[in-house]
């Protein structure tokens, strides 16, 4: 499984498709089957990135373990923000303050994932 984390295209590969799928899955209808198909590979994704994200943050996380275990934390709390928009939304409960979380946790973890030191560090 080394081969997964000796770069970071998996990790980025996993959130760049599970975060598609989650806003295609929010466009439809939260009554419909295609809306709970989309919600299921979602939650495959959340799987696949908290996996590719943990097996970076176990070789990598020595170098920094604080500002790692932050960005372990915020991209927790992303997932967390995107399963609360797609169950609160079937239930027809208000998304707007977890939309907003979504995209406050989500450019938070941007920013810290590309600032760290593996792959790419637009801003370390
Ligand atoms: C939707 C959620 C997430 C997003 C958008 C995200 C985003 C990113 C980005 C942009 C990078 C930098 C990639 C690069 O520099 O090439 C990264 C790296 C990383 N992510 Fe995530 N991530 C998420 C979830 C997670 C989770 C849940 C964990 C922990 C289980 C995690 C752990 C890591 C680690 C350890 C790195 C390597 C940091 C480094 O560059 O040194 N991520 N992530």
């Amino acid at each position: 499984m080394d081969v997964l984390a000796n770069t970071t295209h998996f990790h980025i590969f996993t959130w760049v498709v599970g975060i598609i799928i989650f806003i295609v899955a929010a466009g439809l209808d939260s009554r419909s089957k295609g809306r709970k198909i989309a919600h299921m590979i979602a939650r495959l994704f959340y799987v696949l990135i908290l996996l590719s994200g943990f097996m970076l943050f176990m070789k990598y996380s020595g170098g920094d373990a604080a500002l790692y275990g932050v960005k372990f934390l915020l991209g927790l709390l992303t997932i967390g923000m995107m399963e609360m928009v797609l169950v609160r939304s079937a239930k027809e409960k208000s998304v707007k303050v977890v939309w907003i979380l979504f995209f406050v946790f989500l450019l938070a973890t941007l920013f810290l994932g590309f600032k760290l030191p593996v792959g790419i560090a637009w801003f370390a």
